[in-house]
């Protein structure tokens, strides 16, 4: 066993921080037998102490949404709402990658930035293309980071590029998943029908038979949008409610299931999404950014419905999932305003949506508890921490203020993750 000695942060229960200072996690065969403040409480077993002095160690960061081939358009072309805004933008940039030369430069670039910003663990959407998307999780295994990634599968109201036909997705989906669906392996495919405007009703059968057939995760996108939900009612007239025409072809929430924005579920939907343990990606700066609204994440945590964070990079522009915290705790704080009774997020419940709670999706992830997976970050915050803070603003300030440059050392799954290589 190892230990790891620093002042030692994380969250149970969203509500508390559990803090020790100046303590030791130990670490075995890569993951956490516990959390003491004095090394003699591990017994004789211990082979090595690493001492990162006052530095602080946390879980490291989970992205629950995001588009690996939208990197290229990261903070620019938001100047339109959802529907144009993936006809002029974003379909345009994904059919790009066709070409497995322009991926490995777009998709080394995006998995480094992921280890940057402390991120070991995410959820990805990336194209209909097969080539790219084997490649995308072979830059993920290389740099050892753990990801759930989603070869992307739509056949209609897109692009002539972006359409294939059933039978094509469905032979992508399979060599995929002969290839990567070892059960313990830290990069694993996801079912990815693109929404269900993109998807026409055999393609999302399709999609929940693959799903059921090889007990496959499943993502997508749900209620982000007035026009998309409006359009979801006219293509699907026989749903009771977009969750729903999921729900029809056994996705959602048949095998775990996580949908990213909810920003205007309610009634209906979040009951079948309450009754089913669908996750929540919640991407507060995709929201504001291609206004969208504000998601009702206290009313799901007050239902028991899981939430994540998500950077949806391109809709979103930041990659950090430290700053997502920031952005739900403000986007909640705005929701306050406009209703008393849904008191807005806290910052133990924002990290523990980012950590323990996101965490959940790929079992026993963000937490120091034992038989977690060791996934953790050490931030080096002296830049920060000029006058002697408590280590609970310490956290705080680092989150608001400090950046990757604060990420001194990152591990998953017990490993430490050393900087990925770019291909240029
Ligand atoms: N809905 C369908 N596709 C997308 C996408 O690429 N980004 C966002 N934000 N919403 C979507
Ligand atoms: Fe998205």
């Amino acid at each position: 066993m190892k230990l790891y000695k620093a002042n030692i942060i994380f969250t149970r229960e969203k509500d508390q921080f559990e803090i020790v200072e100046q303590g030791y996690v130990g670490v075995d065969n890569g993951r956490v037998v516990g959390v003491a403040a004095s090394a003699d409480a591990f017994g004789k077993e211990v082979e090595d102490v690493i001492d990162y002095g006052d530095k602080l160690l946390i879980p490291a960061m989970n992205d629950m949404h995001v588009h690996a081939p939208q990197y290229r358009n990261q903070a620019i072309s938001m100047d339109l709402e959802l529907l144009p805004w993936l006809m002029n933008y974003t379909f345009p940039e994904e059919a790009k990658f066709s070409d497995p030369r322009y991926a490995a430069r777009m998709y080394s670039r995006f998995v480094h930035d992921l280890w940057r910003f402390g991120t070991m663990r995410s959820v990805v959407f990336a194209t209909i293309h097969l080539e790219s998307t084997r490649l995308l999780m072979q830059l993920f295994r290389d740099a050892g980071m753990g990801a759930l990634v989603g070869k992307v599968d739509m056949d209609r109201n897109a692009i002539d590029a972006l359409h294939e036909s059933i039978d094509e997705a469905v032979a992508k989906n399979e060599a995929l998943i002969a290839e990567w669906n070892a059960p313990d392996s830290l990069v694993r495919p996801i079912i990815t029908p693109r929404f269900v405007p993109s998807c026409s009703p055999a393609m999302l059968r399709a999609c929940g038979k693959l799903a059921q057939k090889y007990q496959l995760p499943v993502q997508s996108h749900l209620s982000e949008n007035a026009s998309e939900i409006a359009w979801v009612k006219e293509l699907e007239p026989e749903s009771r409610n977009y969750g729903d025409a999921y729900d029809r072809y056994g996705l959602f929430g048949q095998t775990p299931t996580i949908m990213a924005h909810c920003v205007h579920t309610a009634g209906d939907e979040l009951e079948l999404m309450t009754r089913r343990n669908v996750m929540v990606a919640h991407c507060p700066t995709s929201n504001l950014n291609v206004s969208s609204g504000m998601a009702p994440i206290r009313t799901f945590l007050d239902r028991g419905v899981k939430v994540g964070l998500g950077s949806d990079i391109s809709g979103g522009h930041d990659l950090s999932i430290m700053r997502m915290m920031v952005y739900a705790i403000q986007v909640s704080k705005m929701c306050y305003c406009r209703d008393k009774s849904k008191h807005f997020l806290t910052l133990s419940e924002a990290f523990w949506l980012a950590t323990k709670s996101a965490g959940s999706f790929f079992g026993h992830v963000g937490s120091f508890e034992p038989g977690y997976e060791f996934d953790a970050l050490v931030i080096d915050d002296a830049d920060l921490n000029h006058d002697n803070y408590s280590l609970l603003h310490r956290l705080e300030r680092f989150i608001y203020l400090g950046d990757d440059r604060n990420i001194a050392v990152r591990f998953c799954r017990g490993q430490e993750i050393p900087e990925p290589r770019l291909h240029n």
